[in-house]
Parts: C-alpha cells; structure tokens; sequence
C-alpha cells in the first residue's frame, strides 16, 4: 500500500515538469517568431544612467507608435577610474525585469535579438544604419552614418559583434508622433525590417507625455532583494533619501545658469519647474548647486516634517554627513553608501519616506518618477514644492 501513492506523486511531478517544458517552448517560441512589423535597435549613446533612461522611456513610446518591437539595449556603464577602464554593457535585465514592459509594448532584449533572430533576419551583409543626413556629414567619408565613430559608438556595437554594411540617411522627420506616418511611410517594415539607429529615437529629456511610462520599469527581484538588506540593516524608518549632485563636472554645467540665459528649462528641468515654458517658473542656480546651506536647510526641513530617524545619501562626490550629523547632534542616523553599483542608490532613495532631488539632474528625475507613480513624496533643494504637472494623457 505504500507505494502507490508515491508513484501517484511520481506521476504528478512528472505531469508539471510536461507543463513547465511546453510552456517554455511556448514562450521561445513566441520570441522566435519574426515580428513582420519589424524591429528598432538603438545605442544609449548619450550621457549616463539617468539621460539612458530618460531615453530609453522615449524609445519605447516611440516603438509602440511605429507597432515595430523595441530591441531593448543593455545600459552603457563607463568605467574609466576602475577597472576594467572601458565600458561595460550591462543587460537591461540585470537591473529591472523585461516583462512588465511587455504589459505596454513588444520588447526583446538586444542581446536576445542578436542571438536568436540576426542569424537568421539581419545576416551579416545586410545589415542597414539608418541616421539623419546631417549625421553623415560627421562621418570620415561623409557617405556613412557615424554608427561605430568614437566612443561609446564603436565598443557598443563592437561589443554586440555588428558591422553594418550600407547607410540610409533620412531628413525631414522627428521623433515624435506627428511624424509618425511619415515614418511608416518612408520606411516599411517590407523594405526596411529593421531600423537600427545611432541613438536614441527619442528626446533629452523625457517628454512629458512619455514620464508615466516610468510605471513598467520595475527593478529586478535581485536588486530589490540587496536594496532591501541595505535599508533593513543600515536605516530606521521614517527616512529621507537625498541626492547631491555636486561634483566639479556639474559645477561647470551649472555655470551656464549664471548668466540668466539658459532660461527655466536646463537638462531634466522641466521635472520641478514645469515643462510648459510659457508658465515655467525660474531655475535658480542653486536649485541646480545647492550649497552647503541650502543642503542643511532643506535637511533640516524635511527631517523635522517627517520626524525622520535616519538620512540617506546618494552623492556624485562628497557626502557631507558629518555636516548633517551635527546638524542634529548625533540624533539621526547619517548612511552614505557609495554603492558599486549606481542602481542601488537609485533604490534605496526610490524607497525614502521623503526624497530630495537635484532638480537639473536626470538621476534624481528617474527617483522622483518612480516615487511619484507610488505616491511618494518629493521635493528638490531649492524648491521645497516642485510645480504640479499638469496630467497629460498616457499612451
Ligand atoms: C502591430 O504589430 C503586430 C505584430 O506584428 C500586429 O499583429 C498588429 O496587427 C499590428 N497593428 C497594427 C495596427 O498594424
């Protein structure tokens, strides 16, 4: 009597093995179908994490309005202080999941893409570059789109083993939806498959109608799980995250406000000031270099408002916590990591009871982004109460 029911369990073990296989097969083989709609490939090739990003959530509305699939890039990391001195392409997936994207649009990883679909649909000799024409005029011959010129072009597709093979140059289109059908009509995904471009097909920084979007970049189980053991171990809530963006090569970029020219809309701006530039209030230049004075004041603040027992700081350089500290006589727990790993910050302030932002940066916008779709709170030194955007529709 007391085998038969270990090979009932047997059986049944074997019968969700069966399920689990067929339905990996499903899903390869789902992927593996060429999308006759064909297909964007992009380089990340401006500024880092957070003007990627800001990109990046461009691309993907800009993918769904062409209907063609977004071969989701791996983000361009630059390590030029510490080893190993070059760039690092990391998979999109190491930071964030790819599958709630599919919830908005079709997406395969640019890895994926070169694996599984170029061998067979975009073969070595046919591979097209695509570019504005005044694009061709940088290149050497003047004929080609500058897709491999410099860095980060070359070691990007040199690091996805691309070569391509002829140029299309375009003129007269935007990315934006009203050219939209002028793209579809310019180039079919009959005639031309797949449309790999220089850069992003998107603007810096985001559009206002695209920050939503934000929504289905969900972090990867990986990444929340070592975010996590950060806050639990290093901080007591309530807490408030900080991001200083201080360092010597944002102070030259701030040095352009000082002459009142550059106007309220400067890099990710138009996340606190507003992104209609009629009704745009001023950007200070504080707001884009807070001083250590207006660092404790909006500290002070914001620990005092939400009887935070901890600070959390993320930083391009100094920290400043022995400032804070005494600040608050040794009442608040000061923690500045440095992580390795720029995302961790990310997290950890994305997870802050309040969030103070650098207005002009576009690391801090990707934080307030994702608070702002949880309905967390934030502010920006400089400006305690950013101006309330107004809802846009969301694709
Ligand atoms: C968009 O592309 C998908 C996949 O190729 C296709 O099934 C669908 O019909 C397309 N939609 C439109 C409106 O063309």
């Amino acid at each position: 009597m007391a085998a038969k029911p270990k090979k009932f369990k047997f059986l049944c073990l074997s019968w969700i093995q069966i399920t689990v296989l067929s339905l990996n097969t499903f899903i390869k083989a789902t992927d593996l179908t060429w999308d006759e709609n064909g297909y964007i490939l992009y380089c990340p090739c401006m500024g880092r994490f957070g003007n990627q990003a800001d990109h990046f959530l461009g691309s993907l509305a800009f993918a769904k309005m062409l209907n063609r699939t977004l071969a989701v890039p791996p983000w361009i990391v630059y390590r030029h202080h510490a080893p190993p001195y070059t760039n690092v392409h990391v998979p999109y997936s190491e930071y964030f999941q790819l599958q709630p994207l599919k919830q908005y649009h079709r997406v395969v990883s640019l890895e994926y893409f070169m694996d599984h679909l170029a061998p067979t649909h975009w073969p070595p000799g046919q591979r097209v570059a695509y570019c504005f024409e005044s694009a061709i005029q940088r290149s050497p011959d003047k004929k080609s789109c500058p897709m491999k010129e410099g860095n980060p072009f070359g070691p990007f597709w040199d690091h996805l083993g691309v070569e391509f093979d002829r140029s299309v140059p375009f003129g007269g289109l935007y990315f934006s939806s009203y050219y939209i059908p002028h793209w579809i009509k310019r180039f079919s995904p009959e005639e031309h498959p797949v449309l790999a471009l220089p850069g992003a097909p998107a603007q810096f920084p985001v559009m206002q109608e695209h920050v939503g979007l934000q929504r289905y970049v969900v972090w990867a189980e990986t990444l929340v799980q070592d975010g996590e053991k950060h806050i639990n171990t290093l901080l007591s809530r309530p807490y408030v995250g900080i991001h200083l963006r201080i360092g010597s090569d944002w102070k030259n970029a701030c040095k352009l406000l000082e002459s009142g020219e550059a106007g309220p809309h400067f890099m990710a701006s138009p996340q606190c000031v507003g992104y209609d530039r009629q009704t745009a209030v001023p950007l200070t230049l504080t707001m884009c270099l807070p001083d250590l004075k207006e660092i404790l004041r909006a500290v002070e603040l914001w620990v005092k408002k939400v009887k935070a027992r901890s600070v959390y700081i993320a930083t391009d350089s100094e920290s400043h916590s022995s400032d804070i500290e005494k600040l608050f006589k040794g009442k608040v727990k000061v923690v500045s990591v440095q992580p390795d790993v720029a995302q961790l910050d990310l997290y950890i302030l994305g997870q802050a009871d309040h969030f103070i932002g650098n207005c002009v940066s576009s690391f801090s916008a990707f934080v307030k982004r994702e608070r702002d779709i949880h309905g967390r709170p934030s502010s920006f030194f400089g400006m305690d109460y950013p101006v309330k955007q107004e809802k846009k529709d969301e694709l």
